[in-house]
């Protein structure tokens, strides 16, 4: 029925859609819904602590016996850099001083840590199907172990020379994530964004490079994206953002509303939230920081500096220095329930897969 089941039949799934992992958005009630229309869904770890990821694991487990994807961030370390993080915080003290925020407040933040022995066996606990990585992979005992176990290994590659990379290090689909996608570029070979690929040239070049299938993602927002990766080589889609519509997204109000008043043109790749790039709806901090600063400090504690900030702004019902995460095609998704639009995708691709082959049965190819 596909024209490439590869990766369906590698990870015994129906549809070859993966919902894709967004930390802070994506909970249990999504991996849930997307599961059980036949999709894959993914639990977005990176922001979660051992005992948070337990508990969303737990549930999913109990919920649905349908394969799940776990994903985790495997970052390098941030190195000690004190003279960079005291030039970042004197770029930000204006706002400090107009926000009346005492700069030396501390506040409670998410995880964000990278895959460890306590994540690795917590996976050997619930036993993902499959096991997801974004910055490259985690170092090689670990992978090892979970390979062993049988869970199936993707990561995401933003370039020819990343997927080749992967598939030597036992990766068993490669993710072309291109430069349209929402949220932190998975890149860990290169740090220049500016020579960052887009969906529709990345991934026909990763499918010519490895012999793993090839997940399409970055700007895939409806039946059309769907089509376009598949006749790219792609053997299935990873959708982010149009997933962020749906009622089982985990955003505020205002991040949702963003997300439907915004243009193609209206997202930007930034450094200043956290110290990697990420595309997101450009807002006050990336026009008046950003998008990309030197000062920000290494992934993750460019955050930490910026969150009392965020936090006092957000108190006032303002979005000046949240992130809202957004890949370039939020304008093409539509609210549904995750698994309402799991299933509505797969139709009407399905639909338009068969009449372009009876397209080219009647023109005689
Ligand atoms: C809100 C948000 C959070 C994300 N968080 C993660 C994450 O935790 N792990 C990951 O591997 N990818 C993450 N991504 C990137 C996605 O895996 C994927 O590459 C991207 O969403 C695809 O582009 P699209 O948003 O245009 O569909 C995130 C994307 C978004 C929009």
């Amino acid at each position: 029925m596909w024209p490439n089941d590869r990766f369906i039949k590698l990870c015994g799934i129906e549809l070859p859609i993966i919902q894709a992992p967004m930390a802070g958005a994506a909970l249990s009630d999504m991996v849930v819904a997307v599961s059980q229309a036949g999709g894959l869904g993914s639990l977005a770890c990176a922001l979660l602590t051992v005992d948070q990821a337990r508990k969303e694991l737990e549930t999913i487990r109990r919920r649905t016996s349908r394969p799940i994807n776990a994903n985790f961030f495997c970052h390098q370390p941030p190195r000690d850099e004190r003279a960079r993080e005291m030039s970042w915080r004197q770029r930000l003290n204006a706002y400090y001083i107009q926000l009346q925020v005492d700069s030396s407040t501390s506040v409670a933040q998410s995880a964000s840590a990278s895959f460890d022995e306590k994540m690795c066996d917590l996976v050997m606990e619930y036993h993902p199907e499959v096991v997801s990585f974004h910055f490259g992979l985690p170092e090689k005992k670990l992978l090892l172990r979970i390979k062993r176990a049988g869970a199936k290994i993707l990561s995401s590659a933003t370039s020819v020379a990343e997927a080749r990379w992967l598939e030597d290090q036992g990766c068993d689909a490669i993710i072309a994530q291109g430069f349209e996608a929402g949220g932190h570029r998975g890149m860990f070979l290169r740090e220049d964004v500016s020579t960052q690929v887009g969906t529709m040239a990345l991934v026909p070049q990763v499918v010519d490079a490895v012999k793993v299938p090839v997940i399409a993602a970055g700007g895939i927002a409806d039946k059309r994206g769907i089509l376009a990766a598949f006749a790219l080589g792609a053997a299935a889609v990873q959708i982010g953002t149009a997933y962020l519509r749906c009622p089982e997204a985990q955003i505020s109000a205002l991040y949702r509303q963003a997300l439907k008043s915004t243009s193609d043109n209206e997202t930007a790749i930034t450094n200043v939230f956290t110290g990697r790039p990420a595309r997101a709806i450009v807002n006050r901090l990336m026009r008046e920081v950003g998008p990309m600063s030197d000062l920000a400090p290494e992934f993750p504690l460019a955050a930490a500096t910026l969150a009392p900030l965020r936090a006092k702004s957000e108190m006032a019902g303002s979005a000046d220095f949240t992130p809202f995460w957004s890949g370039q095609a939020a304008r093409l998704s539509r609210d549904l329930p995750a698994g309402e639009l799991t299933k509505q995708l797969v139709a009407e691709v399905l639909t338009n897969l068969r009449s372009l082959q009876i397209g080219a049965t009647s023109s005689g190819h």
